[in-house]
């Protein structure tokens, strides 16, 4: 996510338990693979999909999943059926597949939370890390980790989506950072598409709930990098989804819009996508014909929404200015809509402090929008705290060693719901509204 005001919050005294109203959503590797059938996800069964989801960060310096200081991997894990979650968004950066092909020595529990935390910080929450999950030593690489969480994940039914984050691991995402259009100075194509198509082949081949994958998040302006257009977005986006349908042919596939994943209307209305005049790609044009791709029966589109503006819209005016954004996509009846694509909100959220939730109207007309057009989501984030954020958008440059995230579903120890009024009037409902 584009990173947000850290406003310390009231922390509200919690309780572990946690029951939606709704009826579950459905969880189990039989129901897999997912593909697409016009506006819908639909299951190996060919009932519909909706993902139901929270994320959880593995992108950030040390490139595992985070609150393994805090918590077991099963325990962290075993919070998804509680909610009522069905689904995982898990978020990787590109840097770890790097190392790994580099076989590269930094990749060890030691030295991944040392080099990020320094000597003493990062051998205390070693420590902590082996105390909780006993099966791991300091000798245990990140992909280990990776592959402990997928196989949990798979044995408790959590459907898993990849995401791919970041190219180097930190924070996302601030303009000029390195990381957010193609060419960009830690952005470098080719390595991002192998790594893809390497994370795609390993969870395919070892966590049986393995879903789908996102090609990157948020895509953004950059100064420097390839042209930043709709052509250059066409040309890699469509490469990477090759790469990734050859590594995993099960694979759904998400296209994230631009300008931080607020848009991704061209796509559905089948816009020609422009070069940028003065650019190499001046004069370029492509079109995105799903037809035409091995990959067709794949392609979700994804779209992010925030309350960045703080919005005190009424819901009809909220839901209007919203679905002009990609929301075509799933609206047959739209007679501008030229594709039909599934849409999955794949980042939504808000400070958990307790009060946020009834301050704007945001939160009450997200469920609104989910609930009129019954698309999947996946809420930000599951994390009460992190190992550790470097922050790119401040000035100087900001580390926040074990920060809080007033965001997160869990509290900062990772052991009860930060704020249940907040679940209640928000996650709740937002499960509630695909619920009937
Ligand atoms: C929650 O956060 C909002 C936005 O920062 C703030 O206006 C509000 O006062 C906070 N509520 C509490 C209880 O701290
Ligand atoms: C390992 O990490 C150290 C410390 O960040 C760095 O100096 C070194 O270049 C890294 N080695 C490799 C092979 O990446
Ligand atoms: C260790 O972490 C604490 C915060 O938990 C921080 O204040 C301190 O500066 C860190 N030490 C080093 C050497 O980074
Ligand atoms: C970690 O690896 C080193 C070097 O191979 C070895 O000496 C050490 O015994 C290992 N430690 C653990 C806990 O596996
Ligand atoms: C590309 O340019 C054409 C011609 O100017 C325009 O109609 C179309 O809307 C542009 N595409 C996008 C995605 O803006
Ligand atoms: C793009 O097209 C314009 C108008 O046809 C032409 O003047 C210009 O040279 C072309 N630019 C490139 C880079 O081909
Ligand atoms: C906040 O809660 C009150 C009382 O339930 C309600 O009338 C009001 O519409 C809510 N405001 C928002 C922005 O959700
Ligand atoms: C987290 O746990 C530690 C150790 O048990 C405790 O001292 C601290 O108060 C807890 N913090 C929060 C915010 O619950």
């Amino acid at each position: 996510m584009l990173f947000n005001i850290f406003v310390p919050g009231l922390l509200l005294s919690s309780l572990a338990s946690a029951s939606p109203s709704a009826s579950r959503p459905k969880r189990a590797a039989s129901i897999l693979p997912l593909s697409t059938k016009g506006r819908d996800i639909i299951d190996a069964n060919g009932d519909v999909f909706h993902f139901v989801s929270t994320n959880w960060p593995g992108h950030q310096e040390i490139m595992i999943p985070e609150g393994l200081q805090h918590s077991s991997i099963q325990d962290i894990v075993a919070w998804f059926p509680k909610f009522g979650l069905n689904s995982v968004r898990l978020t990787f950066a590109i840097e770890m597949i790097d190392d790994y092909l580099a076989n590269s020595p930094n990749q060890t529990l030691e030295k991944s939370v040392i080099n990020a935390l320094g000597q003493s910080n990062g051998t205390k929450v070693l420590n902590q890390i082996l105390s909780y999950n006993p099966q791991f030593t300091k000798n245990t690489t990140r992909l280990q980790v990776w592959d402990a969480v997928g196989k949990e994940l798979s044995k408790q039914g959590v459907i898993i989506h990849l995401d791919n984050h970041v190219s180097k691991a930190f924070w996302c995402c601030a303009d000029d950072d390195g990381n957010g259009w193609f060419g960009e100075k830690f952005f470098g194509v080719e390595s991002w598409k192998r790594g893809l198509a390497f994370m795609a082949k390993h969870a395919k081949e070892n966590w049986p709930t393995y879903s789908s994958i996102g090609l990157r998040n948020e895509l953004r302006p950059a100064k420097v990098s390839e042209p930043v257009d709709w052509y250059t977005w066409y040309v890699h986006m469509t490469a990477a989804a090759d790469a990734v349908h050859k590594a995993d042919p099960d694979s759904l596939i998400f296209f994230s819009g631009l300008a931080y994943d607020t848009y991704i209307d061209p796509i559905p209305l089948g816009k020609t996508l422009n070069g940028t005049a003065g650019k190499s790609s001046a004069n370029k044009t492509a079109k995105f014909v799903p037809g035409e791709f091995a990959y067709k029966d794949k392609i979700v589109l994804e779209i992010h929404k925030y309350d960045f503006e703080a919005t005190q819209d009424d819901c009809a005016t909220f839901k209007r200015k919203w679905y002009q954004k990609g929301f075509q996509a799933i609206n047959p009846a739209d007679p501008a809509t030229k594709y039909l694509f599934p849409l999955v909100i794949s980042e939504w959220g808000f400070i958990h402090n307790g009060t946020y939730w009834n301050q704007t109207t945001y939160a009450k007309c997200l469920v609104e929008m989910v609930k009129e057009y019954q698309v999947s989501w996946q809420h930000w984030e599951l994390s009460g705290s992190f190992y550790l954020q470097t922050r790119p958008g401040r000035k100087p440059l900001e580390t926040i060693i074990a920060g809080e995230e007033f965001w997160g579903l869990l509290d900062y120890n990772w052991t009860a719901i930060r704020s249940p009024i907040t679940l209640e009037n928000s996650l709740y409902k937002m499960i509630g509204a695909l619920n009937g």
